[in-house]
Formats: C-alpha cells, sequence, structure tokens
C-alpha cells in the first residue's frame, strides 16, 4: 500500500467536546479514538475556551493512537478528512489547523467535512467482519444533537436538504438543560436515559410548542419545565428527590413523542421506505424503541446507528471523506473553519 491504490483516511473531528481520530481503508473503520473532556462537568455545560485548550493538548496523541490502533504509517494516507464545521470556532481552529498542517507536510490531499453530514454518514460505517445494513435512498434522517435539530432529506450520498429544523434550540439542549435544573452532572441526557428507565412516564404532563410545519421548538419546553419544577418544589422541597426517576420518564417520553410527531408530518409530504436517527440524542433508548415501533407503523424500515456512532466520533468524519474522496471533492489549504456551516 499505498500511492493510492487503495482509500486509507484519516478523520479528525474536535468540532465541541470531543476530541477524535479514525482510519477509515476502503470504507471499513480500524481504529476510533476520542478523548471526552471531563473539565466541564462542574459547569454544566461547554466552556469553549476550555474546550479548544483540551483539544489542542489531546489532538497529537489521539490521532497518534489512531494511525498506531489501525497499523497505519502516517505516508500511507490516501486523504485527511477534518471538520470544518458548525460547531465552536475555537474548538474546530484546532482540528482544522492540525489538519491542514499535515496535508502541507505530507502533501497529502485535505477534505473539508460538514459534522451534520457526518452524524448521517455514521450509518455507512463498515465494521471488519461485520456486514452493516445501510439504508437506501432517498431517505429520511431525523438528525439530534446537543446543539442541532434537523430533518433532513437524503437523496444521495452527497446531496442531502434540510426540511424541518428548530427555531431556537436543539432537543439535546432540552435534555441538558432539564439536567441542570434537576442538579445532574453534565452532559445530562445520558443520566436522564437512565433514571427514567425505572420511571412512570405519564405522571407528569407537559404541552408540545408551537413552529412552523416541519420545524421545532424547544426553549419554551425548557421553560415549562423550569417552572414546573419551581411550583412543585416551593410545595414540596424535596420534590426532586422523592420523584426524580418519574420526572425524567415524564420529560423524556414527552421530548421523544414531540420528536416523532414532528417527523411524522414530514412523511405524509415526503414519504420515504427507509428512515433513519443520527446524531448524539440519538443515543436516547426511549427514543431507539419508540422510533422503531413508529417505523412499523408508517410501514418504513428503520436505522439507528450503534451507540458509540450516535455521539460525536471520528469515524463518521472519515466516512464523509470517503464519499467525497470518491467524487474527488479535495480542498486546499486556503480552507478555514466556520462555526456555522449549512448543510445544503
Ligand atoms: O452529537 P453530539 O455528541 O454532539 C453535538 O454535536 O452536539 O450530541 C451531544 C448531545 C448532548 O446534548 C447529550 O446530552 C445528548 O447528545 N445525549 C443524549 C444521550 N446521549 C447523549 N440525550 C438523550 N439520551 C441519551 N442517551
Ligand atoms: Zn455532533
Amino acid at each position: 500500500m499505498n500511492k493510492y491504490k487503495d482509500s486509507i483516511i484519516l478523520g479528525i473531528e474536535s468540532s465541541c467536546d470531543d476530541t477524535s481520530a479514525a482510519i477509515l481503508i476502503n470504507g471499513v473503520i480500524y481504529s476510533n479514538i476520542t478523548a471526552n473532556q471531563a473539565v466541564h462537568e462542574k459547569y454544566g455545560g461547554v466552556v469553549p475556551e476550555l474546550a479548544s485548550r483540551a483539544h489542542q493538548e489531546n489532538i497529537v496523541p489521539v490521532v497518534s493512537a489512531a494511525l498506531e490502533n489501525a497499523k497505519i504509517n502516517i505516508s500511507e494516507l490516501s486523504s485527511i478528512a477534518f471538520t470544518k464545521g458548525p460547531g465552536l470556532l475555537g474548538s474546530l481552529l484546532v482540528g482544522t489547523s492540525f489538519a491542514k498542517s499535515l496535508s502541507l507536510s505530507l502533501n497529502t490531499p485535505l477534505i473539508e467535512v460538514n459534522h451534520m453530514k457526518a452524524h448521517i454518514h455514521a450509518h455507512f460505517i463498515q465494521e471488519k467482519n461485520i456486514s452493516v445494513k445501510t439504508p437506501d435512498f432517498p431517505f429520511v434522517c431525523l438528525t439530534i444533537s446537543g446543539g442541532h435539530t434537523q430533518i433532513v432529506y437524503v437523496k444521495s450520498p452527497l446531496e442531502m436538504t434540510v426540511i424541518g429544523t428548530t427555531i431556537d434550540d436543539a432537543v439535546g439542549e432540552a435534555f441538558d438543560k432539564a439536567g441542570k435544573i434537576l442538579g445532574l452532572g453534565y452532559p445530562a441526557g445520558p443520566l436522564i436515559d437512565q433514571l427514567a428507565s425505572v420511571g412512570d412516564d405519564k405522571k407528569y404532563a407537559f404541552t408540545y410548542p408551537k413552529a412552523g410545519n416541519f420545524d421545532y421548538s424547544f426553549s419554551g419546553l425548557k421553560t415549562q419545565f423550569l417552572n414546573f419544577i419551581k411550583i412543585e418544589s416551593l410545595k414540596n422541597p424535596l420534590f426532586i428527590k422523592r420523584n426524580l426517576n418519574d420526572i425524567c420518564a415524564s420529560y423524556q417520553s414527552h421530548l421523544v413523542r414531540y420528536l416523532l410527531k414532528v417527523l411524522d408530518k414530514v412523511l405524509e409530504k415526503y414519504p420515504c421506505k427507509d428512515i433513519a436517527l443520527a446524531g448524539g440524542v440519538s443515543a436516547n433508548s426511549k427514543l431507539r424503541n419508540e422510533f422503531e415501533q413508529f417505523g412499523k407503523i408508517k410501514n418504513c424500515n428503520t436505522f439507528v446507528p450503534k451507540i458509540s456512532y450516535c455521539t460525536d466520533n471520528a469515524a463518521m468524519i472519515a466516512m464523509t471523506g470517503y464519499f467525497m474522496e470518491k467524487e474527488k471533492k479535495f480542498t486546499d489549504l486556503s480552507t478555514s473553519a466556520a462555526a456555522r456551516f449549512p448543510i445544503s
């Protein structure tokens, strides 16, 4: 190997608080190493300045480990794919500058990746010795993370259109903010998921926000939750402690029903045989179950990514790189990080 009989892509992800590097060989994943940043836990959210600093510390060891685990020499790479955006600018700059420097020193082609497209491409990552079933095009993907909530029409690997989006906050923020109100750590999504598993999801009711036809809104829901907790805690200071599982189960269930309610409307207008979930919130166990049931009712095949490919990872960045490399969609060294970077 190589020059360039084989596609050997180094993926680099640094859009938020995870520093990740992966090696994808001919569409099959050989390594995917992620350094999480525990430093944000005590602040109840990501502190951008601290995130950039942690990326600086983590990027060299993470890339070295990805190469080593895949038994790949850096000179064998056919392309370097990195997250250009969207995300936190300071965080993106670390990955972008690193990828550019590497490309310059090795004279290896560079590919700029859209992070939200990459979440969707997580469905196409193949594993060694296991054949992974992938959605057929066109399909509709509900992409839900800490920064985004989008319903995307995926016509082909690189042609995507956003049909619906949040008009304010992302659903991941609705999980994380509720967790902060309840005194849980950050990110709260996985903790709420866990606490909800033994709670009564019909105990407390919330109302549905109103947004555009295929759009979402989560800021009102966050306020609704805050007011509910304030009022109940005034009546009973031990309210949270005594009812934590039921509160988590009821709120999580409401968010899941709301996500699927809008998706249902979209599918009436854009019927598809295959539907998918992507992004950090797609790790949610209630959503994964309800989505499968929803698919059966709608007569659609459902696709949910492996848990390790739901939250931010570089395997998905390398996968987008693989689709782009096939189309020779390379960039040059004038590329730069972009906090805003629309899918279409
Ligand atoms: O995709 P991601 O790793 O980062 C962004 O691009 O934002 O998503 C992170 C979000 C956080 O809001 C986190 O609380 C949420 O995904 N999350 C979950 C679960 N696991 C992660 N939300 C609900 N249930 C989970 N199991
Ligand atoms: Zn993400």
